[in-house]
Parts: C-alpha cells; sequence; structure tokens
C-alpha cells in the first residue's frame, strides 16, 4: 500500500472529546443538551445507527433520547409529535432517521423539524444556507468528510474534485462544501457518461453511491485524495465501501478506510451539531 490511511476512529475520538468539553461547560451552567432520536418502523439497519447515535451522545454527556414507534404510524401524529418537542426548551436537537416507511413524506416530516434543532441539515433552510455560504447545520456525513480532509492538511483551493452520487444526504451537500473550500467540483451520477474519464482527471475524489467496486485503481491519478462513504457488504458478508481499497490504496497519496473511516465522522458531527444547538439556546 502506498497511500496514507485517514484513520476516522481516531479523528472522531479527537471530536467526541472536545464536544465532551462543551457539554460540560454547559452543565455548569445547568443546561443538559439533549438530542431527540425518531426511529420509525424496524428497519434493521437504522436500528443498529439510531443505537450508535444514542450510545455517542451519552458517552458524551449529552442526554439522548430514543423515540420507537410503528411502521404504521400515521404522518399526522409524527408531525403532531415533532412540532410538540420544537416547542420543548429541553430537547436541542431533533433527528428523525431515514428512511420512512413508505406512506411517510419524508421531505415533510423533515421541514417539521424548526431548522435551530435540525442537527441532521436536512430542512430546506439549512440546506439554503450551504448553498448560498451562510451559517447553519451542515449534513454530517459531508461535514465529517472535509474535517477529514482538513485534518491532512490538505489545500482544496483550485483542486479537482469528483463527487460520485448526487443525493440530498451526501452527494448535493458535499459538492457545495467542497465549492466553499475553492475546489472545482464535478459531481457525477447514474447518468453519467464514462465516469473513468471524470474520476481520472481529479485530485479528490469523494464516492457516495453505496455500491461496491465503484471505484477501481484504474481510475485513480496517482497521489489523489480518496474518501469512501459507502457502506456495503462484499460476498463474505464483510463490511466494505464503495471503492476496491486493495487496488487504490496502491494509486491514491490519501485514502479513508471502510469501517473506519467516514462512518465514526459521521456520528461524531452529530455530536457537534447537537451541542452548537444547545450552545446556540443557551445565548
Ligand atoms: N439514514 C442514513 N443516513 C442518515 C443520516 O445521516 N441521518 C438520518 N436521519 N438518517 C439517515
Amino acid at each position: 500500500m502506498t497511500a496514507q490511511l485517514i484513520d476516522g476512529n481516531a479523528l472522531a475520538r479527537t471530536v467526541r472529546a472536545e464536544v465532551a468539553g462543551r457539554v460540560a461547560a454547559l452543565q455548569q451552567r445547568g443546561i443538559t443538551p439533549r438530542l431527540t432520536v425518531f426511529l420509525v418502523g424496524d428497519n434493521p439497519a437504522s436500528q443498529v445507527y439510531v443505537r450508535n447515535k444514542v450510545a455517542d451522545s451519552e458517552q458524551t454527556g449529552l442526554a439522548a433520547t430514543l423515540e420507537r414507534y410503528p411502521a404504521a404510524l400515521p404522518q399526522a401524529e409524527l408531525l403532531a409529535r415533532i412540532r410538540a418537542l420544537n416547542a420543548d426548551a429541553r430537547v436541542h436537537g431533533i433527528l428523525v432517521q431515514l428512511p420512512l416507511p413508505v406512506h411517510l413524506d419524508a421531505q415533510a416530516v423533515i421541514e417539521t423539524i424548526a431548522p435551530e434543532k435540525d442537527v441532521d441539515g436536512f430542512h430546506v433552510a439549512s440546506a439554503g444556507a450551504l448553498m448560498v455560504g451562510r451559517p447553519g447545520f451542515r449534513p454530517c456525513t459531508p461535514y465529517g468528510c472535509m474535517k477529514m480532509i482538513e485534518s491532512i492538511g490538505y489545500g482544496l483551493k483550485g483542486k479537482h474534485a469528483v463527487v460520485i452520487g448526487r443525493s440530498n444526504i451526501v452527494g448535493k451537500p458535499m459538492a457545495l462544501m467542497l465549492l466553499a473550500q475553492n475546489a472545482t467540483v464535478t459531481v457525477c451520477h447514474s447518468a453519467t457518461r464514462d465516469l473513468a474519464r471524470h474520476t481520472r482527471e481529479a485530485d479528490v475524489i469523494v464516492a457516495a453511491v453505496g455500491k461496491r467496486n465503484v471505484l477501481t485503481a484504474d481510475m485513480v491519478k496517482p497521489g489523489a485524495l480518496i474518501i469512501d462513504v459507502g457502506m456495503n457488504r462484499d460476498d463474505a458478508g464483510k463490511l466494505c465501501g464503495d471503492v476496491d481499497f486493495a487496488g487504490v490504496s496502491q494509486v491514491a497519496g490519501w485514502i479513508t478506510p471502510v469501517p473506519g473511516g467516514v462512518g465514526p465522522m459521521t456520528r461524531a458531527m452529530l455530536l457537534v451539531n447537537t451541542i452548537e444547538a444547545a450552545e446556540a439556546a443557551a445565548s
């Protein structure tokens, strides 16, 4: 392997320690920062994610409440519960785990969360703030990717960044954050013709598709910085990303592993957003 690893676990530990200090400072003022997580239905992956989010929060000293509802929960009831928490000053962050059961309108649910409690950064107000370069909550996964890039002292100005994937959760906000750091950004997606032609030109590649081996060694310029957002299983059932790690790590300059890369940083940035929500409410 020639690429240097960017260790998401180590960086997340540093971020969590910093959050824990800020939590303690608020607690000294009699304020307990609180996150409420909604889980509707019994998607197995979502159950693991929300359990981890609650555990991370508690480990940092944040109070976290998990509200679980059956898949058949009527939308009006979910919206009413979110509105009640919007009005509850003890709750600083509200997160609704996605995907939601199909009868629920996810965007309508997200828009019901008060923007000042939107710690996932998915509300149109948060997305709009990112778009125009105003302060606001940034979606945790691309926010974590930016922290990883920053951690190696990598200057993005003038660099060509290729984002593979255009989801509202990762691809689109990732592109905007890279742009805000003066990278030249190309967004590739399922209808892109000749993906490799784009990636071979890239100094930075963020793979966020949710499919194994989207990026292979022949598609990477030597020395490039590779961020792997994917979370997949290989044929043996082992966790793997979107990037062919064995091959690409022979060519790249830096690479994030899966597991132990972007995943822990996504979780850490949720804690950052939550402590920021609590600090803003307390100021
Ligand atoms: N589902 C997959 N990723 C996420 C995330 O970052 N936040 C929420 N709420 N749901 C998700």
